[in-house]
């Protein structure tokens, strides 16, 4: 596996994949990788003649009181995983190669569905995950690009734009990758103490049960609300429990398919699932 830490050493890493037609697939990570990101390289793997991960922890999607600069950095266990997963290409730019010196003037904005969710706790950040997004798929020009299910909201603001923008590639979304316990894997699971460990799983453990409530015909404020009161009580604080369709349209009951999404502290550390619930009409 070759590393390229510039655009113009990716460009000529790829210059024989571009000319020989050879279809590339890109997953963009922040590093730190797991089960999860490797899940994305081996869906890549499948579809694409030459896989490419970026590792950028980007400084315009983290809000000021955020954990840009605690983000865990791991370039050098990411490698060995990537090269042993047979990803191709791993570009890891430096936040100079990327946004240079000079005043960025523009941002990639997708409204109203970056008004709700995450985008309610941490404003700005779908601008700077947009953008990124943009000038990588600008820089490595991928037919196919792979993101995680788990930010389900981020794989829909990419959707969009790419749509909107008429991007010339493919998104291709993976399913969540789960611990045993059926903790939902993320970086951000490192900073959990081990007591935190053992609780976090409550959130897919909550999921699971609304799932079965609606189906059994509960109704959809009182499957809310047990989620909120169980996690409440296991000592998450919660940022958001609530109901969407799988495009973030808003859902009032349970009539069609719907998305179940929570967003919960664990001490420092902030924690998101989402859970699809599909609609068995009797
Ligand atoms: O999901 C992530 O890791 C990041 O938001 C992404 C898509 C790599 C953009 O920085």
């Amino acid at each position: 596996m070759k590393t390229e830490t510039t655009i113009q050493g990716l460009n000529a890493a790829l210059a024989s994949a571009r000319l020989a037609r050879k279809t590339i697939g890109f997953v963009p990570t922040m590093g730190n990788l797991h089960e999860g990101h490797l899940s994305l390289v081996r869906e890549a793997k499948k579809l694409c003649d030459v896989v490419v991960v970026s590792i950028f922890v980007n400084p315009i999607q983290f809000g000021p009181n955020e954990d840009y600069d605690n983000y865990p950095r791991t370039l050098e266990a990411d490698s060995h995983l990537l090269a042993d997963v047979g990803c191709d290409l791993l570009f890891a730019p430096t936040v100079q190669q990327m946004y240079g010196d000079h005043v960025r003037k523009t941002s990639v904005v997708v409204s109203g569905i970056t008004d709700l969710l995450c985008g309610q706790s941490r404003p700005g950040h779908f601008d700077g995950v947009a953008t990124v997004v943009t000038k990588l798929f600008n820089i490595v020009q991928p037919n196919t690009a792979f993101f995680g299910q788990k930010d389900w909201q981020q794989l829909e603001v990419i959707r969009a734009m790419t749509r909107d923008l008429n991007l010339p590639l493919d998104i291709v979304g993976v399913p969540i990758a789960r611990a045993e316990d059926g903790l939902a894997l993320s970086s951000r699971n490192g900073y959990l103490t081990e007591q935190q460990r053992q609780q976090a799983p409550v959130i897919y453990q909550s999921l699971l049960a609304a799932k079965q409530s609606l189906q059994s015909g509960e109704d959809l404020s009182v499957v809310l609300q047990n989620i909120r009161d169980t996690l409440q009580q296991a000592g998450f604080e919660i940022d958001y429990v609530e109901a969407y369709t799988p495009h973030l349209q808003s859902v009032q009951q349970f009539n069609q398919d719907i998305m179940l999404f929570v967003a919960a502290k664990l001490g420092q550390p902030r924690l998101i699932d989402n859970l699809l619930v599909k609609y068995i009409p009797n």
